[in-house]
């Protein structure tokens, strides 16, 4: 069955007026919208959104941001949707991501990149029971 990922529309967007553009770009390539909302992320599931980063000297300043106003958490399914988003977004670095990616062509930043998106089945699961735990 189809793979998931969990993905965030991160503030920077929000505040931009992105959302549409980000999540059409999902939508156009095929894949699935299977829950979606708009909240805020307090410090708590910061740093456990954030757990393997928390030790590192960008996190504090990446918690600032990311708990700084409202973005969009969202759900994708689809075949192979935690590469394909991947690859939808770009590098971290949106000086350095390619050309024709979300990052790539709308971010200047590697803190205020934009998107996040899972990077493993993994982390998928994990993500996806903070965020969403009613899907299980
Ligand atoms: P994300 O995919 O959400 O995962 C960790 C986030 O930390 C990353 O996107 C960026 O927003 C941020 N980040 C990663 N590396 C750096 C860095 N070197 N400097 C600042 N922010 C970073």
């Amino acid at each position: 069955s189809d793979e998931r990922s969990l993905v965030l529309i991160k503030p920077d967007a929000v505040r931009r007026g992105l959302v549409g553009e980000i999540i059409g770009r999902f939508e156009r390539k095929g894949l699935t919208v299977d829950a979606m909302v708009l909240r805020s992320m307090d410090a708590e599931l910061a740093d456990a959104h954030y757990a393997e980063h928390v030790d590192k000297a960008f996190y504090p300043p990446l918690k600032e941001f990311m708990t700084g106003g409202p973005l969009v958490a969202l759900v994708l399914s689809g075949d192979q949707v935690i590469e394909v988003v991947r690859g939808l977004v770009g590098a971290t670095d949106g000086r350095k991501a390619a050309a024709g990616t979300i990052r790539g062509d709308l971010s200047l930043s590697n803190r205020e990149n934009l998107v996040h998106a899972s990077d493993s089945p993994d982390s998928a699961k994990r993500e996806i029971g903070l965020w969403f735990p009613e899907l299980g």
